[in-house]
């Protein structure tokens, strides 16, 4: 095949990561490290991909769509090793380049590999590392170059002379090489190091390929922070607040206000309109997407959801679920999955909603469950309703007709249905439907018993 490929190394224990879990699965701002690395190597116009997995390799596979090739690392021998299970994906792209990249490259983006790929085309280059100047370069293989600056070899920073490991361009881990020539040269790698795995560097391939008389080079890329490996959770972390900070700064930068960034994690798949306000301690992701002029915070977590305009979303949380404009949400409401809540409506504390669709300008002030529920326009819910939508073996429809008034403390045993402008009384539990314009009282009647405390002295009563 003459179109170019793509290898991701994934094999590694991620040992210093202290996970029972495969590093590369690890998440940068709700994504997979893997997944972000799968997207940018698509967007940069490569489909052909092989994953090599090692460790933990059928929670890799499994996590994979069937558009992706695996090969099993059997033992973790080094990237090197790692790459050598990939040859016949590789053998199959002779005539086009293949990209080798590290798993845990997080933040590599197409942009950056297609320079790198334009370099490495333009330059007629058999190989072209991608690196980057950093101001710490502990930890990286450093590139090595000669007099002329032309690349030598790639030197791990176990293996660095003093000289070496002051060199400030380091290795991303991220390369392109013409098939065939990377072919040739991984016959010709040892694991010659004395590191105590017995490890093959497939970094030693650009000595094997500069030693040929084949011409490699190293691309700097523009922006170092893209070439960041993630080797500990600590890196993990520098690497996602890299992330987190430039999402907020492109949000802001298109008009929504972050007067206050503290705690605010927004997924690059969310879209939020302008003059909207986002306050600490909020989650916003799974492609949410928010209308303009709304608050959303402090501390609140919208997944998956659609917000309308002028909406007010306070220390609540909401999933899989929409709301229609100028609607006050919380301070501490919960939407669970599929709810659709409608314009101009109060959601608000202590109020839990589930697969419920709610009507325009209908009021749910406090304390009440809602669950597979369809509440029409206006209605007024009193302070602690619940549907009764469970029996313990199936779940039942609540209907609520417009302008219906619930009272407080009312329960609606579903199935049931509760007409337009129908009343139910205080304390009622709704057994039966109720016609439009009724009044229900489900609840016995008060019964008082007159100078009752003179006469029967009870506990606690002192005079
Ligand atoms: C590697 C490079 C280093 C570079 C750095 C960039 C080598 C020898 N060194 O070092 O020059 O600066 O990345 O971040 O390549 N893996 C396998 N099988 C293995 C070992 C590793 O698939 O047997 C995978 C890992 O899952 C990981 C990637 O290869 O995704 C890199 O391995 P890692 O151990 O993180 O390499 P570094 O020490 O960071
Ligand atoms: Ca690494």
């Amino acid at each position: 095949m003459n179109t170019n490929c793509a290898v991701i190394l994934a094999a590694g224990e991620g040992t210093r990561m202290k996970s029972a879990k495969p590093k590369v699965l690890s998440e940068v701002l709700f994504k997979p490290m893997l997944d972000r690395i799968i997207d940018s190597v698509k967007s940069a116009g490569v489909e052909d991909i092989c994953v090599v997995t090692g460790f933990q390799h059928e929670l890799v596979e499994e996590h994979l769509d069937s558009s992706i090739t695996t090969v099993f690392q059997a033992e973790a021998l080094g990237t090197g090793h790692a790459v050598i299970q990939a040859r016949d994906f590789i053998k199959s792209h002779t005539n086009a380049n293949v990209l080798v990249i590290n798993g845990d490259v997080a933040l590599m983006d197409s942009e950056t590999l297609n320079n790198a790929l334009t370099f490495h085309t333009i330059n007629r280059n058999t190989a072209t590392v991608i690196s980057a100047k950093v101001s710490d370069p502990a930890g990286y293989g450093r590139i090595v170059r000669n007099s002329r600056k032309e690349l030598q070899c790639i030197v791990e920073e176990k293996q660095a002379t003093d000289v070496q490991k002051i060199i400030r361009e380091v290795n991303s881990g991220a390369y392109w090489f013409n098939c065939s020539v990377l072919l040739d040269a991984l016959d010709s790698l040892t694991n010659k190091h004395k590191n105590p795995n017995k490890e093959y560097y497939f970094t030693d391939l650009i000595e094997i390929i500069v030693k040929k008389n084949l011409k490699a080079d190293a691309y700097k890329a523009e922006d170092s922070n893209v070439i960041l490996g993630v080797n500990t959770r600590i890196q993990l972390n520098e690497v996602t607040e890299i992330l987190r900070k430039k999402i907020l700064n492109k949000l802001m930068f298109n008009g929504v206000s972050i007067p206050c960034t503290d705690g605010i994690m927004i997924s690059d798949d969310t879209i939020i309109g302008t003059d909207t306000l986002i306050l600490p301690g909020t989650i916003i992701k799974n492609q949410s997407v928010i209308g303009s002029n709304c608050v959303i915070g402090p501390n609140s977590v919208v997944a998956d959801s659609v917000i309308g305009d002028n909406v007010q979303f306070n220390s609540s949380q909401i999933e899989s679920s929409r709301v229609g404009s100028d609607t006050k949400i919380g301070p501490f409401a919960r939407i669970r999955p599929n709810c659709d809540i409608g314009k101009d409506i109060l959601i608000g504390d202590f109020v839990e909603l589930k697969n419920s669709q709610i009507g325009d300008s209908t009021k749910i002030s406090h304390l009440t469950y809602i669950g597979d529920s369809t509440f029409g326009k206006n209605i007024n819910v009193g302070c602690g309703c619940a549907t009764v939508n469970f029996s313990g073996k199936i779940k039942s429809q609540t209907i609520v007709g417009d302008n219906a008034f619930i009272g407080c403390s009312t329960y609606m045993v579903a199935p049931v249905t509760i007409g337009e402008n129908a009343y139910t009384a205080a304390g009622s539990v709704i057994t039966e439907d109720v016609p439009d314009n009724a009044l229900a009282i489900a609840r016995s009647r008060q019964t008082v018993k007159k100078d009752w405390v003179n006469r029967t002295k009870p506990y606690r009563w002192q005079k």
